[in-house]
């Protein structure tokens, strides 16, 4: 299969129309057997419930070519779990694993000519999403509602690439307690439009969110979570309800522990102990591990000893490692990589 002629060293994380997406529409109780269209756009009823009160889960995972040529995706089966968490937190229908799973690759092998190359630095982003259809008035959940699935190839998440960036503690609140930061509805991001374009306003790449009750501890950025190294070589990784579980840190947790021999703290993180901390990066499907040199906190810096030149030591031996099981470069462990062509 002939690839696209796209400039995939330089494609920045964007929205890039693909040929084919997936639709599957829910009604009077149950899923359609949901299809493939060139259509990539939508119409709806002006009180769509989505539009009114903001009804939208989404999910987002990646498709990589590997060295000997194979495109795979990385552990879609957890992101289907989550988008069922997701949606029943939101009062939606669950869109079943398996179909999931099979949108997830039918998707991905019709736009196979998007996946970027091995070695590319690019990859084919994947975003599942929900949303309610019909019109909703009264405060209440919709009947009816759409699942879709496309494609947009993407490059690093920030310009900075896997250099470290600089980010700021925001004032803003991501989360409240026992609200919706575990989950990934579009609402949560809808609120922290202001934040992340204050912050960029200053010259900053992300938020750090802190714990809305208190602000004396660590949640997570905008879109992704936080990893700590202490300076004796411990991943330190905050644990709290209100943030999103993240499927890359749960992996890189797994392979700190089982590839690289080393201990794991997932623990609160008081933000009065990231000073101690050896390096820190951010961790996501968007991000992959990007590290950061510095924090700003209103006005005062927080520069980690590993610089503003390279990713850390510790942070680069477990991007190398995950990266090399996405890339096909190092053994999986069982039922991590779904294989798609
Ligand atoms: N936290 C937030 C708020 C996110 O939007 C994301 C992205 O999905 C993550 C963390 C990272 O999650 P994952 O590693 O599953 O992509
Ligand atoms: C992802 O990493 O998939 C996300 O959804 C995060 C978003 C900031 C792009």
């Amino acid at each position: 299969m002939e690839k696209k002629n796209l400039d995939w060293a330089n494609i920045g994380f964007g929205y890039h129309q693909t040929d084919l997406r997936y639709v599957s529409n829910y009604k009077d109780g149950a899923w359609d057997e949901g299809t493939l269209t060139p259509d990539a756009t939508i119409t709806l009823n002006e009180c769509a419930g989505v539009l009114q009160y903001a009804q939208t889960v989404f999910e987002g995972l990646k498709a990589y070519t590997t060295v000997d040529g194979h495109i795979v995706t990385f552990r879609p089966d957890l992101n289907a779990e989550r988008m069922e968490s997701s949606a029943k937190r939101l009062e939606m229908p669950v869109f079943p694993k398996e179909r999931f799973v099979d949108a997830i690759i039918q998707t991905v092998k019709a736009n196979a000519a998007y996946v970027p190359p091995y070695g590319s630095g690019a990859t084919l982003y994947i975003r599942p999403y929900m949303f309610g259809t019909n019109p909703v008035i009264g405060v209440k959940p919709a009947s009816e509602y759409q699942f879709r699935v496309f494609t947009t190839p993407v490059g690093p998440y920030f310009k900075e690439g896997a250099n470290p960036i600089v980010i700021k503690v925001s004032d803003f609140d991501r989360a409240a307690p026992h609200g919706t930061g575990h989950i990934k509805a579009g609402l949560n991001y809808a609120m922290s439009l202001h934040a992340i374009v204050t912050a960029h306003a200053e010259g900053f790449e992300e938020n750090m969110y802190l714990d809305a009750a208190t602000r004396t501890k660590v949640e997570e950025t905008g879109g992704a979570n936080f990893i700590f190294i202490t300076k004796d070589n411990k991943l330190v990784t905050p644990k709290s309800d209100s943030i999103l579980p993240s499927i890359t840190r749960r992996s890189i947790v797994y392979v700190a522990k089982e590839y690289l021999g080393m201990e794991v703290e997932e623990r609160p993180v008081y933000f009065d102990e990231v000073k101690d901390f050896a390096e820190c990066g951010l961790c996501g499907t968007a991000a992959v591990i990007s590290p950061v040199g510095k924090i700003n906190d209103h006005g005062h810096e927080i520069c980690f000893p590993s610089g503003m030149e390279a990713m850390g030591p510790v942070t680069k031996k477990l991007y190398d490692t995950l990266t090399g099981i996405q890339m096909g470069l190092i053994e999986a462990p069982e039922g991590w990589i779904q294989v798609i062509e």
